[in-house]
């Protein structure tokens, strides 16, 4: 792994010219996707500002561009008409004010009539690298330009840490009001929501005071990220708590997850109707965050970073890393789960080529169904059948393990190599998109999902599948263009 100075990590980018050549080089990768969004150069990270804005979705990445390394963050922006065909737009936010000096962190989009505003966290750092985080807000034009408010919004809280960001902008109609949600660490190094509203969009903004979430007061020490939705009469909360274990995800400290609940504005109380319950159970899902803009009564868009702040990939080597996971249409069922379902435009990306049974392309999908008993599914394995990404389900116990420990490009073994889906009663049905490096699960039509990156082999691309499952695979057309535009 390379070793980055600070100097190194947040230089800034001056010209486009300084990584064309980067862009060049990574281009050519074996484990570059094809209908995934990858960053352009460097790493990507956390979604941002993902907003549907006069018919078209635009959405931004948490972006380093000089290499897989989290330094100088900008927001890299990328659209689309129909959420899976995707285009590189360039550069977002940089970091290039007195309140962001070093890195235009995550935040949020808010579509007002024709305009669309961005809500993000201006990381200042002084010369003794003391950091202030600074609520701001830019604009995005429709010639695609972006101008930024002079002022920022507001500051941190002096009742909380150094760990203030991620601004999630609502509106709530029952109070005529504007809201923002600020992840946030108290001063006994808890993780926090944090609440400001304003009558106006764009000034008047007051703190609120803190969300209180019952059952929730001393879980993580930093709630990063936080998403709230409202659908189906029912609010959701999601966040990703760090600093803390979580059962069955070995030695990882960084977890995304969700409560539904009732969000009630009065109190500023979010009432949980479920426990927390992981988004994803694959080895790398975070930062998840749900569309704005989208106004539907029964359902959201949602979408986050396929990697976890403190993992290690082998496409370091490189110097890039980081993808999008494929949006998902996520509803809320009878049991108050939550269902995740890849958007329905991806079945557009099917071709009719034919696809030689046990083998498995750089870019499919996989649809899978299972009869009763004990199953198993070994993605990625050698020709022989060995090795590989491999799945059990133990029908008895209602267990489903992943094990990526047999695959022939190991990484972060010491964080977890096997992972353990929740009980499925029974497992019914699997869809698998797999592309190139990265590789999605929706199981028994979303009720649960595994996410993750993977580095197959050039002998690594069969699969076995045991005799109580059948497997349909489709090779997938490429839909995101892989395209120099800074
Ligand atoms: C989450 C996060 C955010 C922050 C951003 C910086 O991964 O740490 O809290 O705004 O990444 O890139």
């Amino acid at each position: 792994m390379r070793e980055w100075t600070r100097e190194e990590r947040y230089r800034v980018l001056k010209s486009a010219d300084e990584i064309v050549d980067l862009h060049e080089q990574i281009c050519h990768s074996a484990y570059r996707q094809a209908y995934h969004i990858q960053p352009v150069t460097g790493l990507s990270s956390d979604p941002n500002g993902f907003v549907k804005h006069k018919g078209v979705w635009h959405l931004f990445y948490q972006w380093c561009p000089w290499g897989a390394v989290h330094g100088l963050k900008y927001w890299y922006h990328v659209s689309s008409p129909d959420l899976v065909h995707w285009k590189n737009e360039g550069l977002g936010l940089a970091a290039d004010t007195e309140y962001d000096n070093r890195g235009a962190h995550s935040g949020s989009a808010f579509s007002k009539g024709d305009d669309l505003y961005l809500f993000y966290t201006g990381n200042h750092r002084d010369e003794d690298w003391t950091r202030t985080a600074y609520t701001c807000v830019a604009q995005l034009h429709e010639d695609g330009t972006i101008t930024k408010l002079e002022k920022p919004l507001f500051g941190p809280h002096p009742d909380y840490t150094e760990h203030q960001r991620d601004p999630k902008v609502f509106y709530v109609e029952e109070k005529q009001r504007y809201f923002i949600f600020i992840g946030a660490q108290d001063k006994d190094l808890r993780g926090k929501i944090v609440v400001y509203s304003s009558e106006e969009l764009l000034s008047g903004w007051k703190f609120e005071g803190e969300l209180k979430v019952p059952g929730y007061e001393s879980f993580g020490g930093m709630w990063e990220c936080p998403s709230i939705e409202h659908f189906s009469g029912k609010d959701l909360l999601i966040f990703s708590p760090q600093y803390m274990k979580y059962p069955e995800r070995g030695e990882s400290t960084n977890h995304n997850g969700y409560i539904v609940g009732h969000m009630d504005f009065d109190t500023l109380t979010f009432v949980p109707e479920t426990e927390f319950t992981l988004l994803d159970y694959g080895f790398d899902f975070y930062a998840a965050q749900c569309a704005s803009g989208v106004n539907a009564d029964d359902h959201a868009i949602m979408v986050a970073w396929i990697g976890l702040p403190d993992n290690h990939y082998p496409s370091e080597e490189e110097d890039w890393e980081g993808t999008q996971t494929l949006c998902r249409k996520i509803t809320i069922d009878e049991n108050n789960r939550l269902i995740q379902q890849p958007v329905e435009a991806l079945k557009g990306l099917r071709k009719d080529t034919e696809v030689p049974a046990g083998t498995l392309p750089y870019a499919c999908e996989m649809d899978v169904e299972v009869a009763e008993g004990d199953f198993d599914l070994n993605l990625f394995t050698k020709e022989d059948g060995s090795g590989g990404l491999t799945m059990h389900y133990d029908s008895a116990a209602q267990r489903f393990t992943v094990d990526k420990s047999k695959m022939d490009k190991r990484f972060n073994e010491k964080v977890f190599e096997q992972v353990y889906l929740p009980a499925l009663t029974p497992l019914k049905t699997m869809q698998v998109f797999i592309d190139h490096s990265s590789i999605e699960i929706f199981v028994n039509g979303g009720e649960t999902t595994f996410t993750a990156h993977i580095y197959p082999t050039e002998r690594e691309h069969f699969y076995t599948i045991s005799d109580n499952g059948c497997a349909k695979v489709y090779e997938l057309e490429a839909s995101v263009k892989d395209d120099f535009v800074v």
